[in-house]
């Protein structure tokens, strides 16, 4: 990067920082980068990459996980795309936490926005179920929960151990994440109503459904405070249908019935479980995007596979880059290029109704390079 060209000369580029993390998360990158470098040629969209060596390699030789003045740099970007980051060489935690919790708490990327769609000419594993049945989105609220870190031990070690871990829940956090799962359902309605309304709902004015899921019946603190607010929000959208449904009941009617949900708005833990059951759906681990958002856009917004570093595959050029390809398009939506975003989702389309090339988590034997090309060249 040349700092003084761009700071001079390209200084109003949108400038997206790359963390391309452990794993497969550095193959699958590149592809997704090739892919959104000739969209974007299309559309005349020109934007900066900076690279931000981060993960486990960087931990291993310095110690350093991530510093404030790495992150003051992220927070300069206008945009954040990530790999993965696990490294099985260092503890679990510590690159999870300490990198990416750390930028989605810092950043207040408050929503985790992951789509579950069956693309044509992908197999999902629920019998009878088409693209037509699997076409939702998962709004995970991202900022609280188990996950903020609460929590810790007494007598460590000992047989009188305790470990306590707390759930946070503030109206605040709840209420902003319910809100955008409402804006969300009624912009998808706008489009094209939900096809799982009946026709007394379509002519009570609806054109979308949210489903909050939580364990009411359980925990009757955090999520009697969710519901509260899932009622008070959902007097502000009359055109959108409101659903509740317990975390187990819906991972069983996930698979049984997906065609019911349009938007699932969700605490950060059951969000995070689901979305691994809603990324088999649309065909696998490889296929499944997200998008870590500040829907605010006072600090960047993350956008990332939903899988993780895959040790297991990593360094055999077999992953499927298509989760990272269809991450850029969620980016791209984000930075104000939607027919750019489009053009991605398009080329992948076409990728995957052709059938071929495919890596073998699709029961292929492409590589992850092949897969990436096949993307890049069906770009129009
Ligand atoms: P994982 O998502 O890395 O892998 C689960 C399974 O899916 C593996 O069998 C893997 O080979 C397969 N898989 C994942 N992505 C694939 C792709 N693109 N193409 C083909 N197959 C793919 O989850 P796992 O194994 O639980 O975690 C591995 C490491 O990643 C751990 O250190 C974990 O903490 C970390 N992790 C990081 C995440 C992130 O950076 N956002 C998210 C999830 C896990
Ligand atoms: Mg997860």
């Amino acid at each position: 990067m040349f700092a003084g060209r761009s700071q001079l000369a390209e200084a109003d580029l949108p400038t997206i920082g790359v963390i391309a993390g452990d794993g497969i998360g550095p193959e699958v990158v590149a592809e997704g980068l090739s892919v959104l470098s000739e969209a974007a040629s299309r559309d005349g969209f020109a934007y900066e990459t900076v690279a931000f060596d981060l993960g486990g390699e960087r931990y291993l030789k310095t110690g350093e996980v991530l510093t404030d003045a790495v992150l003051e740099r992220l927070r300069a970007c206008d945009a954040l795309f990530l790999g993965a980051v696990g490294h099985p060489g260092v503890p679990p935690g510590v690159l999870e936490k300490g990198i990416l919790l750390r930028i989605r708490f810092a950043f207040h990327q408050y929503v985790n926005l992951r789509p579950v769609r069956l693309y044509p000419g992908v197999e999902t594993p629920i019998k009878g179920k088409g693209p037509d049945d699997i076409d939702m989105v998962v709004v995970r609220e991202n900022n609280e929960d188990l996950y903020v870190g609460a929590g810790g031990f007494t007598r460590k070690g000992t047989p009188e151990e305790v470990a306590i871990q707390t759930s946070i829940n503030t109206r605040a956090g709840v209420e902003r994440c319910l809100r955008y799962a409402f804006d969300l359902a009624r912009e998808r309605g706008s489009r094209r109503p939900f096809p799982g309304l009946s026709a007394g709902d379509r002519g009570e004015g609806l054109v979308g459904q949210v489903t909050m899921v939580a364990k009411t019946n359980v925990l009757t603190f955090a999520h009697d405070l969710w519901m509260r607010a899932f009622n008070e929000v959902s007097a502000d959208y009359h055109d959108v249908k409101t659903d509740y449904q317990h975390v187990d009941a819906c991972c069983m009617r996930m698979v049984v019935n997906p065609e019911r949900f349009d938007v699932i708005a969700t605490t950060n833990m059951f969000g995070d479980i689901l979305t691994d059951l809603g990324a088999v759906l649309q065909g696998g681990m490889g296929l499944a995007a997200s998008g870590n958002l500040n829907p605010s856009r006072q600090a960047p917004s993350m956008f990332e596979p939903v899988h993780g570093s895959a040790p297991d595959i990593a360094g055999k050029g077999v992953a499927n880059p298509i989760a990272a390809c269809l991450s850029v398009a969620m980016m791209l939506d984000h930075l104000g290029a939607g027919p750019t975003a489009e053009r991605v989702r398009r080329a992948v389309a076409r990728v995957l109704a052709a059938g071929t090339p495919r890596t073998p988590d699709l029961g292929g034997t492409a590589t992850t390079v092949e897969v990436g090309r096949a993307v890049r060249q069906a770009i129009e």
